[in-house]
């Protein structure tokens, strides 16, 4: 890309012989010596030198129109937009005067005019700085600083830092203000800043020692940023961002540069514009340089206080909630070993720490706490929810149907077939309750079940069974052992109650069993859950059934759905463990891994042939 800018200036210049080739030539030694990215730079000066050599000449004679030629090749070049090549014969360089030359008393003014400070409602600070002094200006007129702005704000409990007129300032000042919103404790890598004239790269840390308190790490702050904030300030609040320490609320920022200067092109009329320093963010690898800040909460400028407000009102029931969340966990979680990591890293690493800054609303609380349990677990059930209307499950009562209703649902639930080779099919697509089931039971033995009774074998199919109730496992698995003796089928722990229940088949059932020696098959698919699972998992501890499919989708036999305080925020939480009855343990969080694999749609198809070719094995056997 180098190449091709330099071509582009060597075909224009060669135009005029007063200006020669010493034109590109000064333009790209300034370059080299200047500009911030050297490592883009990278064999210009071979470029230049071919070009000259061989260059074709372009017919420009305006200057103006030449300076806009080469800013555009010098831009796309280096594809950095800061770069700019004008004509101004008549520039005269001015150098704003330095603050380090103004009396006392004009820098008080100086601070007057651009810090505002408030103290709102409900002990919220409001600190408004429109221009970031630098590190010899703060030395002077610190104790003043200290007196009559910090202190006034320094012992509130939470701030909203206003940076959305902030369009100047040095970066030298920038350490001293993170530093403010740290600790003392752990001294922070914050910026380097690499300066290409003298070649030299600065670290810029948070500092050991300041004057007066800290607002430490912890305390909410929001820090607002608009489309004109530039320079120092974006320092300040891109830092802020990655250390997650503040929320940034407003409109991407300017994307200013640390320093960029206008240079003379020999002795011509023409000046290059070039950023010669550059910040790298130790975080990101990155910089706010040209790009800006993206704000963590996107309002327009002008709505930045009242934003910030109501974050921080949102933000104190926070803590609120994960206290419950806590408490939840402490009283139902199943999973009595995992309680008290998940507690220490809810409360000590997260909450104490103050490590919820993406926390802006309900509904990212949610996704963050449940990322946060499901990882400290390893438990992907576990799961907190926002839902405006209270969800249905709090108050799941099954309903039971009416006469007229019996034989819809039965339809609804099952499809039954007899295969060739007298094998049974039978699909069932949601487990009922055991009360819904006990009502269309007779009607279920007589148009279902006698179906099937008689059959050799049987599959069913749970390929679209997602769950529903549990209550009738026990039921269900009944009808494949015998009467004598009762099957121990699993345990339950319910760890509310804090006793065990041994689940046994039942000693009697309607209708006829299918007995504890023709073979079940069981078909299964990646969303086979909850108690459709939990039957699949009980008839495989038994070694009642050839699973055949996708692994199920490993869920809990039960979950309990408990509203967080008062608020829109719910969590569903695995209330009971089951214990295997054969081995006492714990079922696995993960889904049951099917005897034979097979792609869902597949599953049946693999089952029949299973079945055909042990069939062929029991005739050539006998
Ligand atoms: C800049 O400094 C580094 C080491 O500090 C050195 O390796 C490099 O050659 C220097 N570059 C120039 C152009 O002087
Ligand atoms: C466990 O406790 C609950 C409530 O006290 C009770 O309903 C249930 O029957 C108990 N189970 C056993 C096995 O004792």
């Amino acid at each position: 890309r180098v190449f091709a800018l330099i071509i582009v200036a060597c075909q224009v210049l060669l135009i005029d012989a007063s200006f020669q080739p010493a034109l590109v030539l000064d333009m790209a030694k300034i370059l080299l010596e200047n500009y911030c990215f050297p490592e883009n730079l990278v064999g210009m000066q071979e470029a230049i030198q071919q070009a000259i050599s061989s260059g074709e000449i372009l017919h420009i004679s305006d200057r103006k129109t030449l300076a806009a030629v080469l800013t555009a090749g010098v831009q796309g070049a280096l594809n950095d937009p800061r770069l700019t090549v004008s004509y101004e014969p008549n520039y005269i360089p001015i150098t704003p005067p330095a603050l380090q030359s103004l009396s006392m008393e004009q820098l008080m003014r100086l601070i007057r005019n651009t810090v505002k400070l408030e103290l709102m409602d409900n002990n919220v600070g409001y600190l408004r700085i429109d221009r970031i002094i630098g590190q010899e200006t703060a030395a002077k007129l610190g104790h003043l600083l200290h007196d009559s702005i910090w202190t006034k704000v320094a012992h509130t409990s939470a701030m909203i830092f206003d940076l959305r007129f902030s369009t100047a300032g040095e970066i030298s000042g920038v350490p001293y203000i993170v530093s403010y919103f740290s600790d003392s404790e752990s001294l922070l890598h914050i910026d380097t800043i690499y300066e290409r004239p003298t070649n030299t790269t600065q670290e810029l840390w948070t500092m050991p020692n300041l004057l007066g308190e800290r607002y430490g790490k912890r305390k909410e702050l929001i820090v607002l940023i608009s489309k004109r904030t530039t320079g120092a300030a974006e320092a300040v609040a891109y830092i802020l961002k990655h250390l997650k320490r503040a929320i940034i609320v407003g409109e991407r920022s300017a994307g200013g540069s640390v320093k960029v200067e206008k240079l003379r092109v020999g002795d011509s009329g023409f000046y290059i514009t070039v950023p010669v320093a550059r910040s790298v963010n130790p975080i990101t690898g990155q910089s706010w340089e040209v790009t800006g800040v993206s704000p963590s909460v996107t309002v327009n400028s002008k709505e930045g206080i009242a934003k910030a407000k109501s974050l921080i009102a949102v933000r104190k029931s926070i803590l609120k909630a994960v206290k419950r969340v806590s408490d939840i966990i402490k009283r139902f979680y199943a999973f009595k070993d995992k309680i008290p990591a998940l507690l220490n890293h809810l409360v000590q690493s997260k909450l104490i720490e103050g490590l919820y800054r993406s926390v802006v609303d309900y509904e990212s609380l949610a996704s963050q706490l449940t990322a946060d349990l499901q990882e400290t677990s390893g438990d992907h059930r576990l799961h907190i929810f926002n839902c405006e209307i209270e969800p249905e499950s709090l108050h799941n009562v099954p309903k039971i149907p009416s006469p007229e209703e019996v034989g819809f649902i039965i339809d609804a639930l099952f499809k039954v077939e007899v295969l060739a080779g007298n094998i049974g099919y039978l699909r069932c697509d949601m487990m009922e309750d055991i009360q819904v089931l006990r009502a269309i039971g007779p009607e279920l033995v007589k148009v279902v079940w006698n179906k099937l009774v008689n059959t050799d074998m049987l599959i069913i199919d749970l390929r679209y069974n997602t769950g529903g109730y549990s209550t009738a496992i026990p039921l269900l698995c009944t009808y494949f052992f015998d009467a004598q003796p009762l099957k121990h089928l699993y345990t339950i722990f319910d760890h509310s109650e804090r006793n065990a229940t041994k689940v046994m088949t039942l000693p009697q059932v309607l209708g006829q069993r299918y007995g504890s020696q023709k073979d079940i098959y069981i078909l299964t698919s990646h969303i086979t859950g909850s108690a459709a699972e939990a039957f699949t998992r009980t008839m495989k501890d038994l070694k009642r059934a050839t699973i055949i499919g996708e692994p199920t989708i490993g869920g809990a036999l039960s979950s309990g759905t408990y509203q967080i305080g008062n608020s829109i925020l719910y969590a569903s939480i695995p209330n009971r463990a089951v214990l295997s009855a054969v081995s006492g343990k714990a079922w696995s969080v993960s889904g049951v891994e099917p005897h034979t694999a097979a792609q869902a749609s597949d599953a049946l198809n693999v089952a029949q042939k299973i079945i055909s070719a042990k069939h062929q094995k029991k005739k050539s056997g006998k």
